[in-house]
């Protein structure tokens, strides 16, 4: 079957951030998607329409394409029912104020209502302009329509100098919420429900800089809370040390060892309603530590060792029947039956299996393949693809159980 060409639809506003949304064409495009941009007059004094033209490998609409009499058809109609994500970035105070009230004067506000896809806005703006009434009621406003996905700003150093709120979203975060709209059509499934997920790897010292470790980065975990949260849930993150950003609204736990990930899991368990233990737990951990750092000559040759709590397990035997519990096997080798075991003796709702000793999949890839198995003796393959796309993938099987 051959996959639809997706289709994306970037509108850009008059501010600084608009710069940013090179990248962010560019690497749609790169990724095999179809990106037509629309830029306001303001946006061009920032950024040309040649830029993003040439990124896109399309012409850039302006207004003065919208009052040509050259089209067969409206050209904001076109646009609005050619797209399948719409995004709006820089979003301005006054593309935003025109939004929250349905008005219509150019043509990326034209588009918007000529329009019925979901819609990203990434807000960007000097902090004061932000945190005024008059701009925060017509965010709220604007966000009682479900059709528009609100990306958080950062505080950061803007560039009127000032550190504050208002700094747009990064490019990474815009594009993997364009692939995860592109994946579910905006619908929010989530919405109402707390999930909770371990990522990456944890870290037992054996003295201030060695440990027993592996190579986990944590980015399906990443996947999986990007993806939970553009579907509505309220996501908290318990993390071993990572290298990568934190999607802006996802509670982020920082963790080092097996026992305080187990703590802080145990601690948001009450209240989730998914868990999803991602986390390649280091299984065991050195008997004795050493405050201070041992010399070379004093290292042990061999190393007494002792297991680490399963953390998952443990979970298993707190949870409420209601709360539904997902671990991940990885593999080398056969994958299924040892994950079948593991969803067994461990007490899970499902189990990922993913294998580690495959090219482009598992440990520090972008992508991965995996085999999806519940305790319904369900066993579903997820084709390769990116970690993203697979964490959708899981959330969609959760929950047409
Ligand atoms: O290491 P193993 O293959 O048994 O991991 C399977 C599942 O168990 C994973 O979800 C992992 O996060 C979890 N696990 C755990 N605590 C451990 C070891 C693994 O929660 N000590």
């Amino acid at each position: 079957m051959v996959e639809a060409t997706k289709r994306v639809l970037i509108g850009v506003g008059g501010g600084i951030a608009a710069y940013k949304v090179c990248e962010v064409v560019s690497t749609l495009f790169k990724a095999g998607v179809e990106v037509r941009v629309i830029l306001t007059r303001s946006a061009q004094e920032f950024i040309t329409p040649l830029t993003l033209a040439t990124l896109s490998r399309h012409p850039a609409y302006t207004d003065e394409h919208f009052w040509q009499p050259t089209h067969s058809r409206p050209l904001h109609i076109d646009l609005g029912e050619w797209a399948d994500v719409f995004v709006i970035a820089p979003l301005t105070a006054n593309t935003l104020a025109k939004l929250a009230y349905g008005m219509a004067d150019n043509l990326l506000t034209n588009t918007v209502l000529a329009s019925k896809s979901p819609v990203i806005l990434a807000p960007a703006m000097n902090t004061d302009m932000w945190e005024q009434v008059a701009v925060q009621r017509n965010w709220q406003h604007l966000l009682l329509d479900s059709r528009y996905h609100a990306m958080n700003t950062a505080s950061g150093l803007l560039a009127c100098d000032r550190v504050g709120a208002g700094r747009m979203a990064e490019p990474p975060e815009i594009i993997a919420y364009v692939q995860s709209l592109l994946h579910t059509a905006g619908k929010r499934d989530l919405v109402g429900k707390q999930v909770l997920i371990s990522a990456g790897g944890t870290r037992e010292y054996l003295d201030p800089v060695r440990f027993i470790g592996n190579p986990s980065t944590g980015k399906m975990g990443l996947a999986l809370a990007r993806a939970a949260l553009h579907r509505g849930a309220s996501v908290t993150l318990v993390h071993g040390p990572a290298s990568w950003d934190f999607p802006l609204g996802v509670q982020a736990i920082p963790v080092v060892s097996a026992a305080q990930m187990q703590s802080s899991m145990l601690k948001f368990l009450p209240n989730a309603d998914m868990i999803v233990m991602s986390a390649a737990v280091a299984d065991v951990k050195p008997r004795e530590y050493s405050q201070q750092k041992l010399a070379k000559r004093s290292l042990p040759e061999s190393l007494a060792l002792e297991q680490v709590p399963d953390i998952v397990a443990e979970l298993a035997r707190c949870k409420q029947p209601h709360q539904q519990l997902i671990g991940f096997a990885a593999q080398t080798g056969d994958i299924v039956k040892p994950a079948l075991e593991k969803l067994h003796n461990k007490n899970l709702d499902a189990i990922i299996a993913n294998p580690i000793d495959e090219a482009d999949s598992g440990f520090g890839s972008d992508n991965n393949k995996a085999i999806f198995l519940d305790k319904q003796g369900r066993q579903i393959a997820i084709q390769p693809c990116s970690k993203l796309e697979m964490a959708h993938h899981i959330f969609d099987f959760l929950l047409n159980t």
